[in-house]
């Protein structure tokens, strides 16, 4: 297989349907791009319908990908406590990701996460936007560069405009903050505990904004 074939991707393309349901299923078939050749499954989002916020990741990780279900690995498990502790119940929002299939590389015995690239992230976004649509979310929150940038662009800098409301063409409400993985590669103790705190405010911002919108 050469590497034009590898690297292969277009816009997914989502069924005309209001059913998330079957959205959900046709998901599990994509082969937009390559990253489904190397992905145990498709991570879909989850989460109600009916949900008044929604939070965006970057693309599933190892656990998620054996799983099926986005952040139930040690990001998930940071995200939880911090939402838990931002007055956010994790089963009343729909958690999702920009990518929604693992991207990784071999490193002996481990499969080590490897960033998507605009191809990738541009071939998946139109699940994204299907699950905007068929959800409705009052709020979104993207965290992490990844997630950002699909909403907002490629000049988008979470570092400047983390905690505010924002708008976007994808969703009228959007509050950008980190990633929760960045939380656990914080160096020390300190750093980690700061870190988490500002995540956890920019939390209790979206939660304020999705109960006014
Ligand atoms: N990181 C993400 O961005 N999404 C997940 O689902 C898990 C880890």
């Amino acid at each position: 297989m050469g590497k034009a074939d590898e690297e292969f991707a277009r816009p997914a393309t989502p069924p005309d349907t209001t059913s998330l349901k079957v959205t959900r299923e046709a998901a599990r078939k994509c082969t937009a791009c390559h990253l489904y050749k190397h992905a145990t499954q498709t991570v879909f989002g989850e989460g109600p319908k009916t949900a008044a916020m929604m939070l965006v990741g970057e693309q599933p990780g190892d656990y998620e990908d054996v799983a099926g279900k986005p952040f139930v690995g040690p990001a998930g498990k940071i995200m939880d406590r911090a939402l838990e502790e931002a007055g956010i119940d994790r089963k009343e929002v729909y958690v999702t990701n920009a990518v929604k299939h693992f991207k990784w590389e071999p490193r002996g015995k481990r499969r080590i996460h490897k960033k998507p690239n605009a191809r990738e992230i541009a071939a998946c976004r139109p699940w994204l936007e299907a699950e905007l649509r068929l959800v409705r979310p009052k709020l979104v929150v993207a965290m992490g560069a990844t997630a950002a940038q699909t909403i907002f662009g490629p000049s988008f800098r979470v570092t400047k405009e983390r905690g505010k409301v924002l708008s976007s063409k994808l969703a009228a409400r959007v509050v950008a903050t980190v990633h929760p993985s960045s939380l656990l590669r914080q160096p020390d103790e300190e750093s980690r505990e700061r870190e988490y705190k500002n995540f956890v405010a920019d939390l209790r911002v979206a939660a304020k904004a999705a109960e006014k919108a």
